[in-house]
Protein backbone atom coordinates (compact mmCIF):
# COMPACT_ATOMS: atom_id res chain seq x y z
CA UNK A 1 0.00 0.00 0.00
CA UNK A 2 1.27 3.42 -1.16
CA UNK A 3 -0.28 5.58 1.81
CA UNK A 4 1.31 9.25 3.06
CA UNK A 5 0.39 12.02 4.89
CA UNK A 6 -0.13 15.76 3.52
CA UNK A 7 -0.39 18.27 6.15
CA UNK A 8 -1.66 22.50 5.03
CA UNK A 9 -4.33 24.65 4.60
CA UNK A 10 -6.60 22.72 2.58
CA UNK A 11 -9.74 25.12 0.56
CA UNK A 12 -12.33 23.83 -1.65
CA UNK A 13 -15.61 24.01 -3.02
CA UNK A 14 -18.80 21.76 -2.23
CA UNK A 15 -21.14 23.75 -3.74
CA UNK A 16 -21.73 27.19 -5.44
CA UNK A 17 -22.10 28.98 -2.33
CA UNK A 18 -19.94 28.21 0.52
CA UNK A 19 -16.19 27.87 0.56
CA UNK A 20 -14.86 24.80 2.76
CA UNK A 21 -11.40 25.26 4.92
CA UNK A 22 -9.02 22.55 6.21
CA UNK A 23 -6.85 24.43 8.63
CA UNK A 24 -3.32 22.68 9.22
CA UNK A 25 -5.03 19.53 8.61
CA UNK A 26 -3.69 16.49 7.89
CA UNK A 27 -4.90 14.03 4.77
CA UNK A 28 -3.79 10.45 4.69
CA UNK A 29 -3.76 9.44 1.04
CA UNK A 30 -3.53 6.01 0.16
CA UNK A 31 -3.33 4.85 -3.60
CA UNK A 32 -4.26 8.52 -4.69
CA UNK A 33 -7.01 8.97 -2.69
CA UNK A 34 -8.21 10.65 0.34
CA UNK A 35 -8.81 7.77 3.05
CA UNK A 36 -8.84 9.46 6.29
CA UNK A 37 -8.53 13.19 7.44
CA UNK A 38 -7.42 14.53 10.81
CA UNK A 39 -6.47 17.55 12.87
CA UNK A 40 -3.90 15.22 15.15
CA UNK A 41 -1.99 12.12 13.85
CA UNK A 42 -3.47 9.23 15.21
CA UNK A 43 -0.94 6.78 16.66
CA UNK A 44 -1.38 4.12 14.29
CA UNK A 45 -0.12 6.56 11.71
CA UNK A 46 2.76 7.69 13.47
CA UNK A 47 5.01 5.70 11.25
CA UNK A 48 4.13 6.99 8.42
CA UNK A 49 5.95 9.73 6.34
CA UNK A 50 4.41 13.52 7.15
CA UNK A 51 4.69 16.35 3.97
CA UNK A 52 4.28 19.00 5.95
CA UNK A 53 3.39 22.25 3.53
CA UNK A 54 3.11 24.19 6.53
CA UNK A 55 1.64 27.94 5.91
CA UNK A 56 1.05 27.15 1.87
CA UNK A 57 -2.36 27.14 1.11
CA UNK A 58 -3.57 24.15 -0.73
CA UNK A 59 -6.40 23.95 -3.51
CA UNK A 60 -7.50 21.98 -6.03
CA UNK A 61 -6.16 22.03 -9.64
CA UNK A 62 -8.52 23.83 -12.60
CA UNK A 63 -10.53 22.81 -14.94
CA UNK A 64 -10.61 24.29 -18.23
CA UNK A 65 -13.98 23.06 -19.78
CA UNK A 66 -13.40 24.56 -23.44
CA UNK A 67 -10.27 25.41 -25.36
CA UNK A 68 -8.48 25.12 -28.54
CA UNK A 69 -4.86 23.14 -28.44
CA UNK A 70 -4.17 24.27 -32.47
CA UNK A 71 -4.92 27.99 -31.31
CA UNK A 72 -2.16 27.58 -28.85
CA UNK A 73 0.15 29.20 -31.20
CA UNK A 74 -1.84 32.36 -32.11
CA UNK A 75 -2.83 33.57 -28.61
CA UNK A 76 -3.23 37.10 -28.90
CA UNK A 77 -3.07 37.46 -32.95
CA UNK A 78 -6.51 39.30 -34.41
CA UNK A 79 -7.63 40.45 -30.87
CA UNK A 80 -8.89 43.58 -33.15
CA UNK A 81 -11.40 41.34 -35.33
CA UNK A 82 -15.27 39.55 -33.92
CA UNK A 83 -15.82 35.94 -34.50
CA UNK A 84 -16.50 35.28 -38.17
CA UNK A 85 -13.65 37.56 -39.55
CA UNK A 86 -10.70 36.21 -36.96
CA UNK A 87 -12.10 32.37 -38.14
CA UNK A 88 -11.16 33.28 -41.53
CA UNK A 89 -8.09 35.46 -41.17
CA UNK A 90 -5.99 33.52 -38.60
CA UNK A 91 -7.93 30.22 -37.28
CA UNK A 92 -8.30 28.20 -39.64
CA UNK A 93 -5.08 29.03 -41.57
CA UNK A 94 -3.02 28.28 -38.28
CA UNK A 95 -5.47 25.07 -38.12
CA UNK A 96 -4.36 24.00 -41.54
CA UNK A 97 -0.25 23.81 -39.91
CA UNK A 98 -1.65 20.83 -38.17
CA UNK A 99 -1.55 18.37 -41.02
CA UNK A 100 2.03 18.33 -40.21
CA UNK A 101 2.63 16.42 -37.93
CA UNK A 102 5.85 17.62 -36.53
CA UNK A 103 4.36 21.36 -35.85
CA UNK A 104 1.80 19.07 -34.36
CA UNK A 105 4.29 17.21 -32.00
CA UNK A 106 6.12 20.72 -30.90
CA UNK A 107 2.82 23.18 -30.41
CA UNK A 108 0.75 20.39 -28.55
CA UNK A 109 3.95 19.62 -26.57
CA UNK A 110 4.32 23.53 -25.44
CA UNK A 111 0.72 23.40 -25.20
CA UNK A 112 0.74 20.76 -22.37
CA UNK A 113 3.51 22.11 -20.52
CA UNK A 114 1.88 25.67 -19.81
CA UNK A 115 -1.49 24.11 -18.96
CA UNK A 116 0.33 22.44 -16.32
CA UNK A 117 2.21 24.67 -15.18
CA UNK A 118 -0.90 27.13 -14.81
CA UNK A 119 -2.19 24.25 -12.63
CA UNK A 120 -5.09 23.48 -15.30
CA UNK A 121 -4.84 19.65 -14.61
CA UNK A 122 -8.29 18.61 -16.09
CA UNK A 123 -9.14 20.39 -19.73
CA UNK A 124 -11.78 18.97 -22.21
CA UNK A 125 -9.92 20.00 -25.62
CA UNK A 126 -10.68 20.71 -29.18
CA UNK A 127 -7.94 19.47 -31.69
CA UNK A 128 -8.08 20.45 -35.81
CA UNK A 129 -9.71 18.30 -37.94
CA UNK A 130 -6.58 16.00 -38.40
CA UNK A 131 -6.81 12.40 -37.31
CA UNK A 132 -3.18 12.04 -37.03
CA UNK A 133 -1.80 15.13 -34.95
CA UNK A 134 -5.29 14.55 -32.67
CA UNK A 135 -3.70 11.13 -31.93
CA UNK A 136 -0.75 12.53 -31.33
CA UNK A 137 -2.43 15.48 -28.80
CA UNK A 138 -3.67 12.25 -27.03
CA UNK A 139 -0.14 10.86 -26.68
CA UNK A 140 1.18 14.03 -25.41
CA UNK A 141 -1.42 14.17 -22.80
CA UNK A 142 -1.25 11.07 -21.54
CA UNK A 143 2.25 11.44 -21.47
CA UNK A 144 2.12 14.35 -18.69
CA UNK A 145 -0.50 12.93 -17.07
CA UNK A 146 -3.38 14.98 -17.23
CA UNK A 147 -7.12 14.01 -17.84
CA UNK A 148 -8.92 15.47 -20.41
CA UNK A 149 -11.32 14.52 -23.03
CA UNK A 150 -10.04 15.64 -27.09
CA UNK A 151 -11.83 16.26 -29.47
CA UNK A 152 -11.40 16.00 -33.43
CA UNK A 153 -12.77 18.46 -34.87
CA UNK A 154 -15.78 17.93 -38.09
CA UNK A 155 -16.42 20.70 -40.43
CA UNK A 156 -17.55 19.44 -44.07
CA UNK A 157 -19.07 23.17 -44.94
CA UNK A 158 -18.83 26.63 -44.90
CA UNK A 159 -14.41 26.93 -44.23
CA UNK A 160 -11.66 27.27 -46.49
CA UNK A 161 -11.31 24.53 -48.93
CA UNK A 162 -8.15 23.35 -47.11
CA UNK A 163 -9.82 22.07 -44.04
CA UNK A 164 -13.43 21.06 -45.61
CA UNK A 165 -13.83 17.33 -44.77
CA UNK A 166 -16.15 14.57 -46.58
CA UNK A 167 -18.75 13.69 -44.36
CA UNK A 168 -18.22 10.07 -44.91
CA UNK A 169 -14.45 10.49 -43.99
CA UNK A 170 -15.16 13.04 -41.47
CA UNK A 171 -17.60 10.39 -39.44
CA UNK A 172 -15.16 7.76 -40.38
CA UNK A 173 -12.20 8.97 -38.77
CA UNK A 174 -14.31 10.07 -35.65
CA UNK A 175 -15.13 6.39 -35.25
CA UNK A 176 -12.01 5.17 -35.48
CA UNK A 177 -10.94 7.58 -32.79
CA UNK A 178 -13.37 6.41 -30.40
CA UNK A 179 -12.62 3.03 -30.86
CA UNK A 180 -8.91 3.69 -30.16
CA UNK A 181 -9.53 5.95 -27.23
CA UNK A 182 -12.58 5.00 -25.51
CA UNK A 183 -10.52 2.92 -23.21
CA UNK A 184 -8.18 5.49 -22.39
CA UNK A 185 -8.00 6.19 -18.44
CA UNK A 186 -6.84 9.55 -18.34
CA UNK A 187 -7.59 11.30 -21.91
CA UNK A 188 -10.83 9.85 -23.59
CA UNK A 189 -12.34 11.31 -27.12
CA UNK A 190 -15.55 13.78 -26.91
CA UNK A 191 -17.64 14.70 -30.18
CA UNK A 192 -16.88 17.66 -31.47
CA UNK A 193 -18.54 19.45 -34.45
CA UNK A 194 -16.91 22.81 -35.18
CA UNK A 195 -20.11 24.56 -34.72
CA UNK A 196 -23.45 24.55 -36.58
CA UNK A 197 -22.41 25.97 -39.44
CA UNK A 198 -19.85 24.59 -40.50
CA UNK A 199 -21.56 21.27 -40.76
CA UNK A 200 -23.94 19.72 -43.16
CA UNK A 201 -27.55 17.97 -41.64
CA UNK A 202 -25.73 14.96 -42.56
CA UNK A 203 -22.88 15.32 -40.71
CA UNK A 204 -24.68 16.51 -37.47
CA UNK A 205 -26.82 13.68 -37.82
CA UNK A 206 -23.83 11.38 -37.90
CA UNK A 207 -22.23 12.38 -34.93
CA UNK A 208 -25.57 12.27 -32.86
CA UNK A 209 -25.31 8.85 -33.85
CA UNK A 210 -21.76 7.85 -32.89
CA UNK A 211 -22.48 9.75 -29.70
CA UNK A 212 -25.16 7.33 -28.53
CA UNK A 213 -23.70 4.52 -29.90
CA UNK A 214 -20.51 4.70 -27.80
CA UNK A 215 -22.10 6.85 -25.39
CA UNK A 216 -19.60 9.80 -26.12
CA UNK A 217 -19.69 13.34 -24.88
CA UNK A 218 -20.26 15.96 -27.36
CA UNK A 219 -18.59 19.32 -27.00
CA UNK A 220 -19.38 22.72 -29.65
CA UNK A 221 -19.98 25.96 -29.80
CA UNK A 222 -23.57 28.28 -28.80
CA UNK A 223 -25.02 31.22 -29.56
CA UNK A 224 -21.26 33.04 -29.18
CA UNK A 225 -21.92 36.41 -32.25
CA UNK A 226 -24.77 37.86 -33.04
CA UNK A 227 -23.89 37.42 -36.56
CA UNK A 228 -23.38 34.12 -35.71
CA UNK A 229 -26.36 33.47 -34.67
CA UNK A 230 -28.40 35.22 -37.80
CA UNK A 231 -26.21 32.89 -40.12
CA UNK A 232 -27.44 29.86 -38.11
CA UNK A 233 -31.31 30.88 -38.27
CA UNK A 234 -30.79 31.65 -42.01
CA UNK A 235 -29.11 28.03 -42.33
CA UNK A 236 -31.33 25.84 -40.68
CA UNK A 237 -34.49 28.48 -40.30
CA UNK A 238 -34.61 26.87 -36.85
CA UNK A 239 -33.62 27.86 -33.19
CA UNK A 240 -29.80 26.82 -32.74
CA UNK A 241 -30.02 24.96 -29.92
CA UNK A 242 -32.78 22.69 -31.31
CA UNK A 243 -30.26 22.61 -34.48
CA UNK A 244 -27.81 20.16 -32.02
CA UNK A 245 -30.76 18.72 -30.27
CA UNK A 246 -32.49 17.47 -32.87
CA UNK A 247 -29.30 15.77 -34.58
CA UNK A 248 -28.80 13.94 -30.37
CA UNK A 249 -25.73 16.43 -29.81
CA UNK A 250 -27.88 18.16 -26.75
CA UNK A 251 -27.44 16.41 -23.76
CA UNK A 252 -28.15 12.91 -25.10
CA UNK A 253 -24.87 12.11 -23.61
CA UNK A 254 -22.62 14.74 -21.41
CA UNK A 255 -22.96 17.62 -23.12
CA UNK A 256 -20.40 21.22 -22.88
CA UNK A 257 -21.96 24.06 -25.31
CA UNK A 258 -19.21 26.92 -24.78
CA UNK A 259 -20.58 31.09 -24.76
CA UNK A 260 -24.52 30.35 -24.67
CA UNK A 261 -24.52 34.51 -24.80
CA UNK A 262 -27.64 34.73 -26.82
CA UNK A 263 -30.13 32.29 -25.94
CA UNK A 264 -33.22 32.38 -26.28
CA UNK A 265 -35.99 31.30 -23.82
CA UNK A 266 -36.56 28.34 -25.75
CA UNK A 267 -32.90 28.12 -25.81
CA UNK A 268 -32.99 27.82 -21.99
CA UNK A 269 -35.59 25.64 -21.52
CA UNK A 270 -34.17 22.91 -23.86
CA UNK A 271 -30.49 23.19 -22.21
CA UNK A 272 -31.91 23.24 -18.76
CA UNK A 273 -34.14 20.25 -19.43
CA UNK A 274 -31.15 18.15 -21.04
CA UNK A 275 -28.81 18.90 -18.69
CA UNK A 276 -26.47 20.81 -20.89
CA UNK A 277 -23.71 22.42 -18.88
CA UNK A 278 -22.76 26.16 -20.35
CA UNK A 279 -19.16 27.06 -20.80
CA UNK A 280 -18.34 30.57 -19.52
CA UNK A 281 -15.03 32.07 -21.54
CA UNK A 282 -15.51 35.70 -20.53
CA UNK A 283 -11.86 36.05 -22.00
CA UNK A 284 -12.79 35.21 -25.54
CA UNK A 285 -16.01 37.30 -25.31
CA UNK A 286 -14.53 40.11 -24.76
CA UNK A 287 -11.48 39.69 -27.04
CA UNK A 288 -13.85 39.27 -30.26
CA UNK A 289 -16.69 41.97 -28.69
CA UNK A 290 -18.97 38.77 -29.04
CA UNK A 291 -21.14 39.97 -25.98
CA UNK A 292 -21.47 38.98 -22.06
CA UNK A 293 -22.93 35.68 -20.83
CA UNK A 294 -25.70 36.59 -18.84
CA UNK A 295 -24.62 33.91 -16.10
CA UNK A 296 -26.36 34.98 -13.08
CA UNK A 297 -29.82 34.56 -15.50
CA UNK A 298 -28.71 30.80 -16.56
CA UNK A 299 -27.45 30.48 -12.68
CA UNK A 300 -31.31 31.48 -11.89
CA UNK A 301 -32.74 29.31 -14.32
CA UNK A 302 -30.56 26.53 -12.57
CA UNK A 303 -28.23 26.00 -15.55
CA UNK A 304 -24.85 24.31 -14.91
CA UNK A 305 -22.11 26.49 -15.52
CA UNK A 306 -18.23 26.19 -15.89
CA UNK A 307 -15.29 27.71 -17.29
CA UNK A 308 -13.07 27.66 -20.37
CA UNK A 309 -9.83 29.59 -21.30
CA UNK A 310 -11.37 29.37 -24.94
CA UNK A 311 -7.27 29.49 -25.83
CA UNK A 312 -6.93 31.06 -28.18
CA UNK A 313 -9.90 33.38 -28.75
CA UNK A 314 -8.91 33.93 -24.78
CA UNK A 315 -5.18 34.84 -24.29
CA UNK A 316 -4.26 33.42 -21.12
CA UNK A 317 -4.49 29.80 -20.25
CA UNK A 318 -4.54 30.48 -16.56
CA UNK A 319 -8.03 29.61 -15.61
CA UNK A 320 -7.63 32.36 -12.37
CA UNK A 321 -7.36 34.81 -15.20
CA UNK A 322 -11.06 33.60 -16.69
CA UNK A 323 -12.40 33.38 -12.91
CA UNK A 324 -11.31 37.53 -12.35
CA UNK A 325 -13.03 38.40 -15.44
CA UNK A 326 -16.35 36.37 -14.73
CA UNK A 327 -16.30 38.21 -12.02
CA UNK A 328 -15.86 41.65 -13.03
CA UNK A 329 -18.45 41.31 -16.45
CA UNK A 330 -20.64 39.97 -14.18
CA UNK A 331 -20.42 43.33 -12.17
CA UNK A 332 -20.79 45.19 -15.93
CA UNK A 333 -24.02 43.23 -16.05
CA UNK A 334 -25.36 44.26 -11.86
CA UNK A 335 -24.46 47.92 -12.96
CA UNK A 336 -27.42 48.28 -14.99
CA UNK A 337 -29.75 45.76 -13.42
CA UNK A 338 -29.65 45.51 -9.50
CA UNK A 339 -30.96 42.47 -9.52
CA UNK A 340 -28.26 40.64 -11.30
CA UNK A 341 -26.05 40.19 -8.20
CA UNK A 342 -21.85 39.70 -9.39
CA UNK A 343 -20.51 37.00 -9.28
CA UNK A 344 -19.02 35.59 -6.05
CA UNK A 345 -15.13 34.64 -4.76
CA UNK A 346 -17.22 31.23 -4.01
CA UNK A 347 -19.04 30.98 -7.04
CA UNK A 348 -16.37 31.28 -9.95
CA UNK A 349 -14.11 29.22 -7.34
CA UNK A 350 -17.00 26.25 -7.85
CA UNK A 351 -16.93 26.34 -11.50
CA UNK A 352 -12.86 26.81 -11.52
CA UNK A 353 -12.49 23.97 -9.62
CA UNK A 354 -15.49 21.81 -9.96
CA UNK A 355 -16.07 21.88 -13.54
CA UNK A 356 -19.74 21.92 -12.94
CA UNK A 357 -19.07 18.21 -12.11
CA UNK A 358 -18.51 17.42 -15.91
CA UNK A 359 -15.54 15.14 -14.70
CA UNK A 360 -17.61 13.37 -11.72
CA UNK A 361 -16.42 13.47 -8.17
CA UNK A 362 -13.77 16.05 -7.96
CA UNK A 363 -12.15 18.80 -6.68
CA UNK A 364 -12.91 18.31 -2.57
CA UNK A 365 -10.57 17.21 -0.39
CA UNK A 366 -13.13 14.84 1.34
CA UNK A 367 -12.91 11.10 1.94
CA UNK A 368 -13.22 9.13 -0.74
CA UNK A 369 -12.47 12.04 -3.41
CA UNK A 370 -8.66 11.21 -5.23
CA UNK A 371 -6.03 13.32 -3.77
CA UNK A 372 -5.84 16.18 -6.85
CA UNK A 373 -4.07 19.63 -5.43
CA UNK A 374 -1.96 23.02 -6.31
CA UNK A 375 0.41 23.72 -3.13
CA UNK A 376 0.42 27.82 -3.65
CA UNK A 377 3.10 29.49 -2.35
CA UNK A 378 1.74 32.99 -1.33
CA UNK A 379 4.59 34.50 0.46
CA UNK A 380 5.55 37.04 -2.12
CA UNK A 381 2.09 38.25 -2.19
CA UNK A 382 1.68 40.14 0.78
CA UNK A 383 1.67 39.27 4.70
CA UNK A 384 0.06 35.87 5.56
CA UNK A 385 -1.66 37.47 8.71
CA UNK A 386 -5.11 37.27 6.63
CA UNK A 387 -7.81 34.47 6.75
CA UNK A 388 -7.74 31.75 4.11
CA UNK A 389 -10.02 33.17 2.05
CA UNK A 390 -8.64 36.49 2.16
CA UNK A 391 -5.49 35.12 0.91
CA UNK A 392 -7.38 32.58 -1.97
CA UNK A 393 -9.06 35.69 -3.15
CA UNK A 394 -5.44 37.89 -3.44
CA UNK A 395 -4.16 34.86 -4.92
CA UNK A 396 -6.64 34.71 -7.40
CA UNK A 397 -6.54 38.51 -8.39
CA UNK A 398 -2.75 39.01 -8.14
CA UNK A 399 -0.97 35.92 -8.18
CA UNK A 400 0.34 33.64 -11.02
CA UNK A 401 1.79 30.60 -12.18
CA UNK A 402 5.03 31.23 -10.40
CA UNK A 403 3.22 30.90 -7.26
CA UNK A 404 2.17 27.64 -7.52
CA UNK A 405 4.77 25.09 -6.24
CA UNK A 406 3.58 21.58 -7.04
CA UNK A 407 0.83 20.17 -9.07
CA UNK A 408 -0.75 16.74 -8.13
CA UNK A 409 -3.50 14.27 -9.85
CA UNK A 410 -4.44 11.16 -8.56
CA UNK A 411 -1.98 11.50 -5.55
CA UNK A 412 0.63 11.82 -8.16
CA UNK A 413 2.87 14.56 -8.75
CA UNK A 414 2.32 16.30 -12.58
CA UNK A 415 5.64 17.84 -13.08
CA UNK A 416 6.15 19.59 -17.05
N1 LIG B 1 -16.81 29.13 -33.21
C1 LIG B 1 -16.41 28.24 -34.15
N2 LIG B 1 -15.10 27.98 -34.06
C2 LIG B 1 -14.64 28.72 -33.04
C3 LIG B 1 -13.35 28.88 -32.47
O1 LIG B 1 -12.34 28.28 -32.87
N3 LIG B 1 -13.28 29.73 -31.40
C4 LIG B 1 -14.36 30.40 -30.93
N4 LIG B 1 -14.22 31.22 -29.89
N5 LIG B 1 -15.57 30.27 -31.46
C5 LIG B 1 -15.70 29.44 -32.52
FE1 LIG C 1 -13.93 27.90 -28.73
Amino acid sequence: MDKKIIKGNFIFSKNLNNLSFLENTHLLINDGKILDIFKEVPTKYKNLNILDFKNKIIIPPFVDLHLHAPQYAMRGLGMDKELLDWLNTYTFKEENKFKDIGYAKRIYNEFAKDLIKHGTLRAVIFATIHKKSTEILFEVLEKYGLETYVGKVNMDRNCPEFLKENTEKSLKETEELILNYKNNKKSKPIITPRFAPTSTQKLLKGLGELAIKYNIPIQSHLSENQKEVKWVKELYNHNYSEVYNENNLFGQTPTLMAHCIYLTKKGIELMKNNRVIAVHCPQSNVNLASGIMPVRTLLNEGLNIGLGSDIGAGHSIAIKRSMVMAIELSKLIYKDNKNLKPLSTEEVFFMATKGSDFFGKIGEFNVDFSFDALIIDDSNLGTTELTLKERLQRFIYIGDDRNIIKRYLNGKEINF
